[in-house]
């Protein structure tokens, strides 16, 4: 094993920050290169969703699997992020409803739990009389939900900042506001350089930009067909324990946080790289989740929000080694689970860095793979 490498990590969002902890943790000279401030981007907006099972209903492949690992790390991640950064954050095992409206859809939702089973997920279709027990709020549309006992959610930006805060402790050096990076060699050695001449060297380089990830075509030569899609997202507050799962349907999602507050997520909308709100962006929310909750009708939304997420043109993420160049790492495009698969993500990006066995297959999010 490789100890004590220099590495410099793109990018300081929930990607670049949990692989800078991992390898802080294991001995490695780290630094994390950000141009704006670490988690201000897309990892700082977002719900904070533990949901492979609702996130995934189509497909057990190699990316469930991934998403899969990530949550069943989870409850050791989050002690150690905790006690290494002495920072608090939620991490709250509420369990989810993933509701249907149509008897039609009940197929679709049994076909899911059968193979969802036999991941382990421990599943149960809730007919609307049990739901009134679970979520007694909930719509009487509502015909019926599957309920995940495992799906959890993170107070997203408090466990960034969670985060960044270990790093330091670990010794990570964290070098954000730098305006523009640009990386002037890569071959052998990595230099990169800031928009006022300061310089970074190391021997290896993580990418982890995010929605940036495509500016980096160029210089790599390779096709990176990330691009930002953008999340909307609103809260409510004052709702102390009146929902207690999150609430997935296929319009929206709802997060019952701990702090009262009830995030109600997300749009899916191209603008570039524009993270403004619109109304209409945030009226497809409020005209939907009263469906979920009727006492929301009556309710505005005290907080909006956006972010965007690294979208790639397949869908997964791009994780693992250049073939030309192994002393690059990419680990970017993790589009709409980002939180969730940043253990996973980190301690993959970690064992490539040393040179051991990751248990999870990695070769579906090859980062060549477009080119
Ligand atoms: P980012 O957080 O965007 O970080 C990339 C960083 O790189 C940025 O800080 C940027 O400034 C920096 N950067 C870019 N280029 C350069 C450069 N050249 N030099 C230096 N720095 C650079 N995921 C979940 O798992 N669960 C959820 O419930 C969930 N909900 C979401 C809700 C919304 C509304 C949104 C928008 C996203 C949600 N996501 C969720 C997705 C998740 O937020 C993302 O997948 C994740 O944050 C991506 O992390 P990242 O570190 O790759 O990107
Ligand atoms: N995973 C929830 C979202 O991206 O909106």
């Amino acid at each position: 094993m490789s100890m004590g490498e220099r590495i410099l990590i793109l990018g300081g969002g929930v990607i670049g920050l949990a692989s800078a902890f991992e390898l802080g943790k294991r001995g490695h000279q780290v630094t994390v290169i950000e141009k704006n401030k670490c988690g201000g981007q897309a990892s700082g907006a977002a719900a904070g969703m533990l949901a492979p099972f609702s996130e995934i209903g189509e497909d057990p492949d190699d990316f469930f699997q991934l998403c899969l690992a990530s949550l069943r790390l989870y409850p050791t991640w989050q002690k150690e992020v905790k006690s290494l950064s002495k920072c608090e954050f939620e991490y709250t095992n509420s369990g989810s409803l993933h509701a249907v409206y149509h008897e039609a859809d009940l197929l679709a939702l049994e076909t899911r739990q059968a193979w969802q089973r036999e991941w382990g997920a421990e599943t149960e279709v809730l007919s609307a009389n049990q739901l009134h027990q679970f979520e007694p709020e909930l719509s009487t549309d509502i015909i019926a939900a599957m309920h995940y006992p495992e799906e959890s959610h993170v107070f997203a930006p408090d466990y960034v900042k969670a985060l960044e805060q270990a790093c330091r402790n670990l010794g990570v050096l964290i070098e954000d506001e730098l305006e523009e990076v640009a990386i002037i060699e890569w071959k052998d050695e990595i230099k990169l350089e800031a928009k006022y001449g300061k310089t970074f060297t190391g021997q290896r380089l993580i990418v982890s930009s995010g929605a940036w990830s495509h500016e980096l075509e160029e210089i790599f030569s390779i096709r990176i067909p990330v691009y930002p899609i953008r999340g909307q997202i609103c809260a409510y507050d004052n709702l102390h324990g009146r929902v207690k799962h999150i609430v997935y349907t296929s319009q929206g999602y709802l997060v019952p946080k701990g702090n009262g507050t009830l995030v109600n997520g997300a749009s899916e909308d191209i603008a570039g790289f524009a993270t403004d709100v619109t109304e209409k962006g945030i009226m497809r929310l409020t005209n939907w989740n009263y469906q979920i909750f009727p006492f929301l009708k009556q309710r505005i939304p005290f907080h909006k929000w956006a972010g965007l997420r690294p979208a790639t043109q397949d869908g997964y993420p791009l994780i693992g080694k250049l073939e030309e160049a192994p002393h690059i790492i990419f680990a970017t495009g993790h589009y709409r689970n980002g939180i969730l698969l940043s253990p996973v993500t980190a301690v993959s990006v970690a064992n490539l860095v040393d040179g051991m066995a990751n248990h999870v297959p990695l070769h579906l999010f090859k980062p060549e793979r477009f080119t």
